[in-house]
C-alpha cells in the first residue's frame, strides 16, 4: 500500500513544503533586526489556503535550530481581552516550559483578571490595568523567565481576523502596538508575526491608518507553476508513481496556485494512480470529481445555499463563459436580471463567492467554484437548478 503524501485540509505542514523563500528571509531578516535590538513586527496576510499557517509553522521550525531564539505561536480564537491573555500565557509556559504555577503567582500580583480553565479565577484587589498595560506587564513578565544573554522571544499569531470582530478587540493592534514599543525601549528583543485573512489589513487601516504603523504589511501569494511541480514530484518521486506533465498543468490552473487546492486536488490524484504507477488525464478526471465533492461538502454547498435566485443568474453567467473576468456592462446585457447588477454584484462580493479584482470586472473567487457551479446546471433564465 502507497501512502497518501498530501493533506486534505489546513492548518498542518506539508509533508514537503515549496516555494516561500522570499517570505522566510523577510522573517529571518526580521529576526536579525530585532536580535540586534531593532525590533520589527509583522503581518502576513492572504486568501483562504495560501499558506498562511504552514509558513508559520515553517518558520518556527527553522528558527528554533538557532541559540537565544524562543518562537510561541498561539492560534488565536474569539474571545475577549481576558482570553487572550490566557491563551498567550498558556501557550508560551508549554512551549517555552515556564513553570506555569510560578508565572501566575506573578502575572496575578499584577492585578490582571486572568480567568483559570474550570471557571475559577484569581480574586484581584486592584482594579483593572488597561489592556496595553497588562499585555506590556505579561510579556515583560515572559521576556524575564527566558534565561539566556540576550533572548528574542517571537510572538506568532495566527489567524488575527479571529478577534477582528468583536469590538473590544479589535483595538488589538494598536494596543500590542504600545505595549511592544515600550517593551522594545526598555531593551526586551520581542518580535511580533501575525497571520490574517486577505482583507484584514484594510479593515485595520480603515479603521486605525497610522496607528498601527510598526506592523508590516506582508501579501502572501499563490504558488509558481515550478513550485507547484516541486510540491507534487517531490513527494510521489519517493514512491515511485508520477502525475502526467498535463495533470501538473491542469492542477495548477484549478488551484490558481493557492496550496489548499493544490494539495486537494493531488491528494485525489495521487488515490487514483493506475496500474503504472501513474495518473493520466483519465485518472485526473475522476481525481477532480472526487476534490470538487471535498470542497462541496466542506464550503461550495453552504456558499452557494446563501445566493439568491437573482444572484444565481450572474453565477451561472459567469460559470458558463469562458472568460474568467467578465465586466459590468456584460454582466447586465446577458444576465437576464429583473434589475440593475450593482447590488447583485454587491453582495456577491459581501458573500465571498465572487470577487472585484479591479474598477468595474467581476470574477468567481476561483475555478474550482467555477467547475462546481458548471456541474451545478443553473438555468440562466430563471436562476434555478436544472432537473436532470
Ligand atoms: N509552501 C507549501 N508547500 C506545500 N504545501 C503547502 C505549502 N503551504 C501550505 N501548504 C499546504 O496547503 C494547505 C493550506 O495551508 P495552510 O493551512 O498553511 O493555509 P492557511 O493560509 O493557514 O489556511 P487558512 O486560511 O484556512 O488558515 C495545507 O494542507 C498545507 O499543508
Ligand atoms: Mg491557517
Amino acid at each position: 500500500m502507497k501512502h497518501n503524501p498530501f493533506r486534505k485540509r489546513t492548518g498542518i505542514l506539508p509533508s514537503y513544503f515549496t516555494g516561500r523563500e522570499n517570505e522566510l528571509n523577510e522573517l529571518k531578516e526580521t529576526y536579525n533586526s530585532t536580535k540586534h535590538g531593532v525590533p520589527g513586527h509583522l503581518i502576513l496576510y492572504g486568501p483562504k489556503g495560501i499558506g498562511k499557517t504552514s509558513l508559520l509553522l515553517k518558520f518556527q521550525k527553522e528558527i528554533s535550530n538557532l541559540d537565544e531564539v524562543y518562537p510561541v505561536r498561539i492560534p488565536l480564537m474569539e474571545g475577549n481581552f481576558d482570553d487572550i491573555y490566557s491563551l498567550i500565557i498558556e501557550k508560551c509556559s508549554d512551549t517555552l516550559n515556564i513553570n506555569i504555577s510560578h508565572f501566575w503567582e506573578k502575572i496575578n500580583s499584577l492585578g490582571i483578571n486572568i480567568p483559570l480553565i474550570g471557571g475559577l479565577s484569581f480574586s484581584r484587589k486592584i482594579p483593572k490595568t488597561s489592556p496595553a498595560v497588562a499585555f506590556e506587564k505579561i510579556l515583560n513578565i515572559i521576556y524575564d523567565e527566558l534565561d539566556s544573554d540576550n533572548p528574542v522571544l517571537i510572538l506568532l499569531f495566527d489567524d488575527l481576523q479571529r478577534i477582528m470582530g468583536n469590538d473590544e478587540t479589535m483595538k488589538i493592534l494598536s494596543i500590542l502596538q504600545n505595549a511592544l514599543v515600550e517593551l522594545n525601549l526598555k531593551g526586551k528583543n520581542i518580535m511580533f508575526v501575525a497571520t490574517g485573512s486577505e482583507d484584514i489589513f484594510y479593515k485595520i487601516q480603515d479603521k486605525l491608518d497610522s496607528a498601527v504603523r510598526i506592523f508590516e504589511p506582508y501579501l502572501i501569494g499563490p504558488l509558481s507553476y515550478e513550485e507547484l511541480c516541486e510540491a507534487i514530484n517531490v513527494p510521489i518521486k519517493e514512491q515511485n508513481v508520477s502525475f502526467d506533465e498535463e495533470v501538473l498543468q491542469e492542477i495548477y490552473e484549478l488551484s490558481s496556485g493557492i496550496p489548499y487546492y493544490m494539495q486537494i486536488l493531488a491528494y485525489s490524484c495521487f488515490e487514483e494512480i493506475n496500474k503504472d504507477n501513474k495518473v493520466t488525464m483519465d485518472e485526473f478526471k475522476r481525481a477532480s470529481i472526487h476534490s470538487l465533492n471535498i470542497l462541496a461538502q466542506r464550503e461550495f454547498k453552504v456558499l452557494f445555499s446563501k445566493s439568491t435566485t437573482e444572484e444565481r443568474k450572474i453565477l451561472c453567467l459567469m460559470a458558463e463563459s469562458d472568460e474568467t473576468l467578465l465586466s459590468y456592462t456584460y454582466i447586465k446585457d446577458n444576465a437576464n436580471l429583473n434589475s440593475e447588477p450593482s447590488a447583485l454584484l454587491k453582495s456577491l462580493v459581501n458573500k465571498n463567492m465572487i470577487i472585484k479584482p479591479s474598477r468595474g470586472k467581476y470574477q468567481l473567487k476561483n475555478n474550482l467554484f467555477k467547475l462546481y457551479l458548471k456541474n451545478l446546471r443553473i438555468n440562466q433564465d430563471t436562476g434555478l437548478l436544472n432537473q436532470y
